[in-house]
């Protein structure tokens, strides 16, 4: 008979689910007190693939990376992980890294057309970028993070047959680097600080502004959004909403939803 692979709550108390990029493999215990040696040796167990196991403390600062402490394997964070079919170079030390993140880039490939000019204003190693232009034709990808945009620019050589041409910028969002009404969509994927940027990404966009944020069902009402979708459950209270906006002139100068 078969024997079952077993599951890693089975194995080790207090730690259910985890992420597996590439080969390397990322968790949040709930728990501070675990066994950290046998948590390794049960995920190696049931990935052999994996090389290297981290704990994920916390992300911070505006390039939002996470600070992360390897627990067992080797001492590796580049890797390469495939999403939707597509093949990203990344350095988790280095880049802000979310693999639920996979579902939302899909829904890009349903979202823009061939014809469209599309920015992935923060871009990070390019996953919204890479999937808009297995469609688009016109893409560009910019971020603060010199270093991912190197991860992208590695990335796009793996996957020459899937995508168009994406263009790679480094800027500051705050001053884009483009002319009024350049793109005709506007992704915006920075959470916890997009609202600073609202008109200078206004300014940019021609049809759409596609924004997450981080906010409480509440604290949305005062972005003039035609279409609010729930895409993750954060805490209790807060949640990452996904919101359309039409920029037609609108004033975007917002500092906080409260
Ligand atoms: C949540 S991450 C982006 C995730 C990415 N869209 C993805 O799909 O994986 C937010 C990004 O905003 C970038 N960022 C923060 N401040 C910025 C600024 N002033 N100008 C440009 N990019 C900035 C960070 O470097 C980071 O890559």
């Amino acid at each position: 008979m078969k024997s079952k692979t077993p599951k890693l709550r089975e194995l080790v108390d207090g730690v259910s689910s985890y992420y597996i990029i590439g080969n390397i493999v990322i968790l949040s215990p709930k728990k501070r007190d675990i066994d950290k040696e046998k948590l390794v040796k049960a995920i190696m167990q049931i990935n052999p693939r994996v090389k290297a196991v981290y704990i994920k403390r916390k992300v911070s600062g505006e390039l939002r990376i996470s600070e992360l402490e390897l627990i067992g394997g080797e001492d590796i964070s580049k890797t390469i992980f495939k999403e939707n079919g597509l093949s990203f170079v990344v350095d988790i030390k280095k880049v802000y890294v979310n693999p639920s993140l996979g579902g939302e880039h899909n829904k890009v490939e349903e979202e823009v057309k061939e014809s469209e000019k599309i920015l992935d204003a923060f871009c990070g190693y390019g996953g919204i970028a890479m999937h808009a232009s297995t469609v688009s034709k016109y893409v560009i990808a910019g971020d603060l993070n010199i270093e991912g945009l190197e991860m992208l620019r590695e990335s796009l050589s793996l996957n020459r047959k899937k995508i168009h041409l994406i263009d790679i910028v480094q800027y500051d969002a705050h001053n884009l680097p483009f002319r009024e009404k350049s793109f005709d969509k506007v992704y915006a994927d920075n959470p916890t600080m997009v609202l600073e940027f609202l008109n200078e990404l206004c300014r940019v966009t021609r049809e759409e502004l596609i924004i997450y944020i981080l906010s409480t069902k509440g604290g949305i009402s005062k972005i003039p959004a035609y279409k609010w979708l729930r895409v993750n459950d954060y805490s209790k209270d807060l949640f990452i909403f996904k919101g359309y906006i039409r920029c037609n002139n609108k004033n975007l100068s917002l500092t906080s939803l409260s």
